[in-house]
């Protein structure tokens, strides 16, 4: 059914709890019925636990607050909003860890895995909590999503010859996977949270989800489980820019606010018409984007646009539409939110059966081989307006003491770092200049930062991927700590005073 997501070659699945590819040795888990499809996936596994051990001591440290201020403001008006959010916020600590669980049960029956190269990888940028309000939109009934799904259901029926299988990338809450398996022998619900995709699975399979939404008062929600049904549902976690998918094996894909978030839409789109059979269509609902190359002064591509960009890659445009969409409307839940129409391009395409390409090979693999020598040949730019920005921030509580921290953003996220992270980040990305290729830049981390020839492969590898910030700096992040300890600390200080640095494409 898969292919090995490294070497490429076929996977005979012949165990209940991993696939082990007969040809390049990889072992990809199955948790919970779902594999997980990642380069060093055993121990990429760890970054989910951590992800949820953050979110758990982000809402901890709320949950402390709001006790304090329940005690402070006993005889206020405020005195019930605090006291409903505290009880909302301790709700919503034990809705995060469920779907963490299988994956702390794994990772207990596994050896200790100094290896934390790779579990970066498993970074979205979304942890299970913020994808509640896409359960919320997918599962209460909301116009908005009726809309799309509507939408979509008339696009495969008009357009999609072939029904044999459809894949969902990020697929999120599943909904809308849900919505159209009916129409497939076979679908597949794709999302590299693996947490959230067990939760909805546990949901689709009949677990109602109960949880309380922030952006809405903090109000409560009890979702109910649809129908039980045969749809032919498959759930894997893994990165939309490497699937596991054979060339030409799939008659669908559908991506909805998928192509806006991913830092490379080209490889997303190539990636997609090598899984795509001959003919096969692509139907997608996403922001508008814009690849690297586009000149940023523009902005986001225009509907107009697209055709010559898709032409090129191998697709036919069938349609080309701009729609609107209420993201993440949250006016039912509460009276007091604000509501965002978003401006979402609609489109068709058809896999050109008639182009070239060499998809014998992908082009990702090279960074899986330290051995290929054409790899380490290549020159990497800085991509124009993808400013990777480092600013330090302090804050005064009202004590004497100053509270220090370090904040770096990436097209449009903005999240704290430590200051070690910094510091192979400046590292790599200052010596990018388009002239140096991979080896003399490998050369150049080498004695300060120590990365060997496959994690350095690996961690240009993990910038192909979307949100590349968070790939890269939890990355970095973690061998900084293993290698340099704080030793690095007035050193990273000493760049973040004045420099501003780029983002890898
Ligand atoms: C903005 S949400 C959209 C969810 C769903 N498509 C919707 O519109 O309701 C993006 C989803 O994509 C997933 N995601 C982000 N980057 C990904 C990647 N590189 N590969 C696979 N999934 C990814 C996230 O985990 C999240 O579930």
């Amino acid at each position: 059914m898969y292919q090995c997501i490294t070497c490429q070659k076929k996977l005979n699945n012949t165990l209940v709890d991993s696939i082990i590819c007969s040809t390049c040795g990889n072992n990809y888990p199955i948790l919970d019925g779902i594999p997980l499809f990642i380069p060093e996936a055993i121990s990429s596994i760890q970054g989910y636990k951590i992800e949820m051990e953050e979110a758990k001591t982000g809402l901890t440290e709320m949950a402390d607050n709001l006790d304090n201020l329940q005690k402070q403001l006993e005889a206020t008006e405020f005195y019930s909003r605090i006291k409903n959010t505290l009880k909302a916020v301790q709700t919503n600590l034990n809705v995060l860890q469920e779907p963490y669980l299988p994956i702390i049960e794994f990772l207990q029956k596994q050896p200790e895995n100094a290896n934390l190269l790779a579990w970066s990888m498993v970074k979205t940028g979304t942890t299970f909590l913020d994808m509640l309000p896409y359960f919320y939109q997918d599962w209460s009934g909301t116009s908005d999503f009726e809309k799309i799904k509507n939408r979509v259901c008339k696009t495969i029926t008009e357009n999609a010859v072939d029904r044999e299988s459809v894949a969902v990338l990020g697929a999120g809450a599943c909904g809308l996977l849900h919505s159209i398996a009916d129409f497939f022998e076979i679908s597949y619900g794709v999302d590299l949270s693996l947490p959230t995709l067990l939760a909805a699975k546990a949901f689709i399979g009949g677990k109602p989800l109960t949880f309380h939404l922030s952006d809405a008062d903090w109000q409560k929600i009890t979702l109910t489980p649809p129908k039980i049904s045969t749809k032919n549902i498959h759930y894997l976690a893994t990165n939309v820019n490497n699937m596991p998918f054979k060339n030409g094996s799939l008659s669908l894909i559908i991506t909805q606010y998928m192509l806006d978030i991913v830092s490379n839409p080209i490889g997303l789109a190539q990636e997609i018409r090598r899984v795509l059979k001959p003919e096969g269509l692509w139907i997608n609902f996403s922001k508008p984007f814009r690849s690297a190359g586009d000149p940023s002064i523009l902005g986001m591509r225009k509907l107009d646009e697209l055709p010559p960009l898709f032409n090129s890659l191998g697709f036919e445009v069938i349609n080309l539409e701009n729609e609107r969409f209420n993201y993440l409307n949250l006016e039912k839940v509460s009276d007091e939110v604000d509501t965002v129409n978003q401006l979402v391009h609609f489109f068709t395409l058809r896999k050109n059966k008639l182009f070239e390409q060499n998809e014998a090979s992908k082009q990702i693999s090279r960074f899986f081989d330290p051995n290929c020598s054409s790899v380490w040949n290549e020159r990497p730019r800085i991509v124009n307006d993808r400013n990777l920005i480092f600013s330090q921030q302090k804050s005064f509580d009202g004590t004497s003491s100053v509270n220090e921290s370090l904040s770096i953003s990436i097209m449009g996220h903005t999240f704290s770092i430590p200051l070690d992270f910094a510091f192979l980040l400046e590292t790599i990305f200052r010596a990018i200049d388009g002239e140096k290729n991979l080896r003399e830049i490998y050369l150049i981390q080498k004695n300060t930062i120590g990365l060997d020839e496959k994690s350095f492969l690996l961690l240009i590898y993990i910038p192909t991927f979307p949100s590349v910030g968070f790939y890269v700096g939890w990355y970095v992040w973690k061998w900084c700590i293993v290698w340099h300890g704080g030793l690095l600390q007035l050193r990273v200080l000493h760049v973040f005073r004045s420099e501003q640095s780029r983002m890898l494409f």
